[in-house]
């Protein structure tokens, strides 16, 4: 066990020894005085081993490979992470003035395009930071919309068998009832339990595909058509778009609501236990539901010098999901 820094102190030792000052001493201001920093004392040495040494217990692709993930994409490349250090994206910061910004707003903006497209939808949010929070997300815009029409009886959300564990998860967070399906023998949507759980109470279907079992659901479209006869919508849990990106679209498919797990489709940086990505895209219809700010393009009409994107939350979004 590596003992903390403080640990290794002893009175009086010292990392560096700074050369007698060859200039008239000023003493500063009593104001800014700081009172004495409980800091360790320790040599030059103690603090390289020390730091040397937890650098080791890091989760790292050189020597492990990452942890987290049931599914699809486990390998980061390090030139992603090498390519999300460039300082141009590392030294951002969120408060800055967006006309200094305008160069990470044309790639988050166009990241919102391609996640778009390559789903079939019709927006993007980058908010969501997981898996997990992109589907809390993906729910909690099932849950306004339906709100917003004036319809709160739609409390229960049905999920498969072969759902990860976070769907269940996330719609108890949510404040919904969870109505299991259970599986037919070939491993899809038991077609049967999924009529016999429609009604006017339910607020959608949570669907991985390929689902968990490593199946693309065989009656998928029927599957969507009947919960949306049934007033629900559809939530893709897209952890597993891997197998489905440029081959099929869930937006053509008839999804309402996605995620992706950016560390797995798209190999983003995702070590040790985060941070990962979740995205979130959408059908037209729950266009205004979506977490903010995203970046949009500007109206710059007859002004050439206005900033190309800006930010903008739509009307009855439903707020953040993290600070940036
Ligand atoms: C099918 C499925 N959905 C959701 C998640 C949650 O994603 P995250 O780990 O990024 O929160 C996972 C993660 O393993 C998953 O496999």
């Amino acid at each position: 066990m590596e003992p903390l820094i403080y640990d290794l102190s002893s009175p009086g030792r010292v990392g560096a020894v700074l050369p007698e000052s060859d200039v008239p001493h000023t003493p500063l201001p009593e104001g800014l005085l700081r009172a004495a920093l409980p800091l360790p004392e320790v040599s030059q040495i103690d603090v390289t081993r020390h730091f040397t040494r937890l650098s080791r217990l890091n989760m790292g692709i050189d020597t492990n490979m990452y942890p987290l993930g049931s599914c699809t994409m486990k390998y980061n490349p390090r030139i992603n992470e090498d390519t999300a250090r460039m300082a141009g994206f590392a030294l951002a910061h969120p408060l800055q003035d967006p006309d200094v910004s305008q160069g990470a707003m044309y790639v988050l903006y166009q990241l919102q395009q391609f996640l778009a497209e390559i789903a079939g939808m019709a927006g993007c949010s980058l908010q969501p930071a997981a898996g997990a929070q992109g589907e809390f997300t993906g729910v909690l815009m099932m849950r306004a919309y339906h709100r917003a029409r004036g319809d709160h009886k739609r409390t229960r959300m049905l999920i498969p068998d072969s759902a990860h564990g976070t769907n269940p998860a996330t719609c108890t967070m949510a404040g919904l009832k969870v109505v299991e399906l259970h599986s037919d023998s070939r491993g899809n949507i038991d077609l049967e339990a999924l009529k016999a759980n429609l009604d006017d109470t339910i607020c959608g279907l949570m669907i991985t595909n390929p689902n968990t079992l490593g199946m693309f659901e065989e009656h998928v479209e029927q599957v969507v058509q009947l919960v949306h006869a049934a007033g629900g919508l559809v939530y893709g849990d897209g952890a597993n778009m891997n197998a489905m990106v440029g081959v099929c679209k869930p937006g053509e498919i008839g999804f309402d609501v996605l995620h992706y797990n950016l560390h797995k489709t798209f190999s983003t940086p995702h070590g040790g236990g985060g941070p990962g990505s979740g995205p979130v895209v959408v059908s037209k219809r729950m266009l205004d539901f979506l977490p903010g700010p995203i970046v949009i393009a500007a109206d710059t009409e007859g002004d050439e010098n206005a900033p190309l994107y800006e930010f903008f939350t739509p009307a009855r979004s439903i707020g953040r999901m993290r600070a940036f």
